[in-house]
């Protein structure tokens, strides 16, 4: 019988480790790539012990896209069929942090656009042969209306869901699926210190990110009640949403 496998980039990332848990304990062949060395290595162990049939790593700086075509590749050798891409990666700074920086302004975009819009194609035309398989990219809430605090952080996962979309439709005919993943706040390192409502476990969008790649799902928010309030503050006529600080 063939073993399915999955494959995650920004593999270190809080959400990542959560949902190559689930997929160790189904017994997955599972390939890592990420830019901490020793963390990979810490999560590869670990996730044998939970019962991965075999654990793979490269370590890679994701915004050298000059490396995702060996990416694709060495992905692509070690598993055979690639049953599921999961692209992780990304990095949360808050407007006040990057206003006066333009050049750390452009590097938001590099880690969460411009690298993920790369891997996202490049992993799509590679699954292409096998008529098969989903490539699943976490994006934010953040993404669907820019606020003052956060609008260039917002608009880098506007750009990878709007391209998903676009990816979603030329793929979905070919048999692969492309999956947006809609976080509310979860609790990361990405969100350490910082004071947020709502935030919700690993755990708990880890399971609901499998359960959506499990039933070929195009879009979800997770915890599914965010799909409720985003489209409520979607609703805000423009001329109240300028006047509130959030
Ligand atoms: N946590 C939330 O509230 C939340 C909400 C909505 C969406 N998201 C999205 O969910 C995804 C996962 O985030 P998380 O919460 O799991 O955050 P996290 O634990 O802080 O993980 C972020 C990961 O991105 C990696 N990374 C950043 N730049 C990289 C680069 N140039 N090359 C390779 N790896 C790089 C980091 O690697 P290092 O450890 O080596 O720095 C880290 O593993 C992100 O796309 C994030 O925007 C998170």
């Amino acid at each position: 019988m063939r073993i399915s496998s999955i494959v995650i980039i920004g593999a270190t990332s809080g959400i990542a480790q959560g949902v190559a848990r689930l997929y160790a304990e189904r017994g997955w062949k599972i390939f890592l790539v990420a830019r901490n060395a020793d963390a990979l290595q810490a999560m590869a162990s670990d996730l044998k012990s939970r019962g991965a049939s075999d654990v793979g790593v490269l370590i890679a700086d994701l915004c050298d896209t000059t490396r995702h075509g060996e990416i694709v590749s060495t992905a692509s050798r070690f598993s055979g069929n690639i049953d599921v891409v999961l692209i992780a990666h990304g990095v949360l700074k808050n407007q006040q942090e990057i206003d006066n920086d333009p050049n750390a302004m452009l590097k938001v975009f590099d880690v969460n656009a411009v690298s993920t819009i790369s891997l996202m194609q490049r992993f799509a035309s590679a699954l292409e042969p096998q008529k098969s398989g989903t490539v699943a990219v976490i994006s934010s809430v953040a993404g669907e209306r820019g606020r003052r605090t956060l609008y260039t952080y917002g608009a880098t996962k506007a750009a990878v869901s709007h391209f998903a979309a676009g990816l979603r439709a030329r793929y979905l005919p070919l048999g692969i699926n492309i999956l947006n993943i809609k976080p509310g706040p979860v609790d990361t390192p990405m969100m350490a210190g910082r004071t947020q409502a709502l935030i919700a476990p690993v755990s708990a969008v880890a399971r609901d990110i499998v359960r959506a790649i499990d039933s070929r799902k195009g879009v979800i928010y997770t915890p599914w009640f965010w799909r409720h309030i985003m489209t409520i503050i979607k609703m805000i006529p423009e001329r109240i949403f300028v006047k509130i600080n959030f």
